[in-house]
């Protein structure tokens, strides 16, 4: 087998996540398109691609009949990509309950939904019950297509319980799990229900890999406080055996972003785009619209800096780009009417007949307009509440070379590790510190605006996707082996 470029393959890979990197949409009883899902995870592993992969996931579709299940099975062949079919009791439980509802909320220190909160209580376990039904279901498809020598690599919370189930029915498979959210403090660890058995279940793998190194010491005490079983600087161990535990921090494929901004199209957005916003600063904002990203946050400080500002109030305009993302869970769609009201008011209140201070999208933009809005950004507002690591502050420094504008930076995303030194940090919690921040970017000399630019830009180039991956799968390929030597002597 050959990659595009000739050259032979690494390694054959199964990567197993719950979303595919494309979502499936009907058209026909056997007739599908297939659209690019949205997303750190996918845009990640995207990026690799000197793999032999194949993908097994979720087509973000409920495919009851047979002949849909054949025709899409085949359409997704054509991408290597392979789907598990869920019912929608399964998705409702699964997906938007026991992984959205409860493990995401909790991951990002934002605990269980407030007014639901005993009604999430009282469906725990057969949240739970659904979730393990559908690792068991990933886990029947990873076995249907694993050849000997193949490395599993598990993806995210929602497969927390796919490493045991593997390893049941296959002690030789070389598993490793990455997780792409934070890890939280274990005293937050430990009020989920089923605490144990996830963790557990976890360790079963031979590789656990998180963003920040922070991440994976909490994982660890996790392990040694709730299980009681031991930390070392290798990962936990318990009876002899270990699982090794380490920080591989992700990257982008940042030449892909480098390249489109010289096609002649993305040249004609970014023309349109000055033209459009000329004599403004632009400053951007692009998430999935969910409550870890701070948007309601976002914008009040926005308006904070408006309020004491009003030499910029006509010289600047905020375009938030939000994605809907888990529309069915009840949060989200709060989220949807809150940032929508706040928008509202504050357009009401500093807009004019002719310009509004923010322009709020509900949606996605496609892979160019994103790169040609990156370019043209004058700062950029990533103010996750918490966040595994955050792509989207990679993408905008790697279109930046020419501009050097500047990225305010949530203090709480695991890029802020590695972009801390060029970004101006905040509290996203904290309006007035968001508000003055905004006030130091646009009011920044020149001189310093390229000294942070390139730093983060000599970060984003040398940290890729690709390299991520590589660092996994060779770790995992050399932890196997040490293990089966250790169990030899
Ligand atoms: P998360 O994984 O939580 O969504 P990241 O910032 O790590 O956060 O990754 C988000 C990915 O999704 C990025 O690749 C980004 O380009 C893409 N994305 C987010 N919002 C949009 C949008 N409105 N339009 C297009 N792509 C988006
Ligand atoms: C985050 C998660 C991914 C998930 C993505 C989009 O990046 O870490 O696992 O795929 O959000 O969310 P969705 O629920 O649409 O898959």
């Amino acid at each position: 087998c050959e990659r595009q470029d000739g050259k032979p393959f690494r390694q054959r890979l199964l990567v197993v996540a719950n979303r595919l990197p494309v979502s499936a949409v009907r058209r026909g009883e056997d007739s599908w398109s297939l659209e690019i899902s949205a997303g750190g995870l996918v845009t990640a592993l995207l990026g690799v691609k000197e793999f032999e992969a194949r993908w097994i996931g979720w087509a973000g579709v409920n495919v009851p009949d047979e002949i849909g299940q054949k025709a899409l099975t085949k359409a997704l062949a054509e991408k290597r990509c392979i789907p598990v079919f869920l019912d929608e009791e399964i998705v409702h439980q699964y997906y938007n309950g026991y992984c959205n509802n409860i493990l995401w909320p909790l991951f990002h220190y934002l605990g269980l939904p407030q007014e639901d909160r005993l009604a999430t209580t009282r469906s725990f376990q057969s949240q739970f019950a659904a979730y393990k039904k559908a690792n068991q279901m990933f886990a029947d498809v990873v076995n249907m297509h694993y050849e000997e020598g193949d490395v599993v690599w598990c993806h995210d919370y929602h497969l927390m319980y796919l490493p045991e189930c593997l390893k049941k029915h296959n002690t030789n498979m070389k598993v490793g799990w990455f997780l792409h959210t934070p890890f939280p403090s274990s005293e937050i660890h430990r009020t989920l229900p089923s605490r144990s058995e996830l963790l557990r279940s976890v360790l079963a793998a031979d590789l656990v890999g998180f963003h920040t190194y922070d991440y994976a010491r909490h994982f660890v005490s996790a392990c040694t406080r709730i299980l009681g079983f031991e930390g070392t600087p290798e990962g936990v161990e318990d009876q002899g055996r270990l699982t090794r535990v380490a920080a591989f921090p992700i990257g982008i494929d940042s030449e892909r972003f480098i390249r489109a901004l010289e096609l002649p199209q993305v040249q004609e957005h970014i023309k349109d785009l000055k033209e459009r916003f000329s004599g403004r600063k632009v400053m951007l904002g692009v998430d999935r619209l969910d409550m870890i990203k701070g948007i309601p946050q976002k914008i009040l400080a926005f308006e904070k800096f408006l309020e004491e500002n009003p030499y910029w109030r006509d010289k600047v305009v905020l375009l938030q780009i939000a994605v809907p993302t888990r529309t069915d869970v009840p949060e989200y769609q709060k989220l949807t009417s809150q940032v929508h009201e706040i928008v509202g008011r504050i357009n009401g209140r500093f807009g004019s007949l002719t310009a509004v201070p923010i322009h709020h999208l509900d949606r996605s933009l496609d892979f160019q307009a994103l790169c040609a809005l990156y370019a043209v950004t004058d700062v950029a507002l990533v103010t996750s509440l918490r966040d595994g690591m955050n792509l989207v502050s990679y993408e905008f420094v790697a279109c930046q070379d020419a501009k050097k504008g500047v990225l305010i930076l949530s203090e709480f995303a695991g890029a802020a590790q590695s972009l801390g030194a060029g970004a101006i940090l905040v509290n996203p919690w904290n309006i007035t510190e968001v508000a003055a921040s905004i006030s130091q970017a646009l009011n920044m000399s020149a001189e310093e605006r390229k000294k942070r630019h390139q730093h983060n830009f000599h970060h984003v180039t040398s940290h890729t996707a690709q390299e991520w991956a590589e660092t996994f799968v060779s770790e995992l390929n050399d932890t196997v082996v040490e293990a089966k030597l250790r169990i030899s002597k």
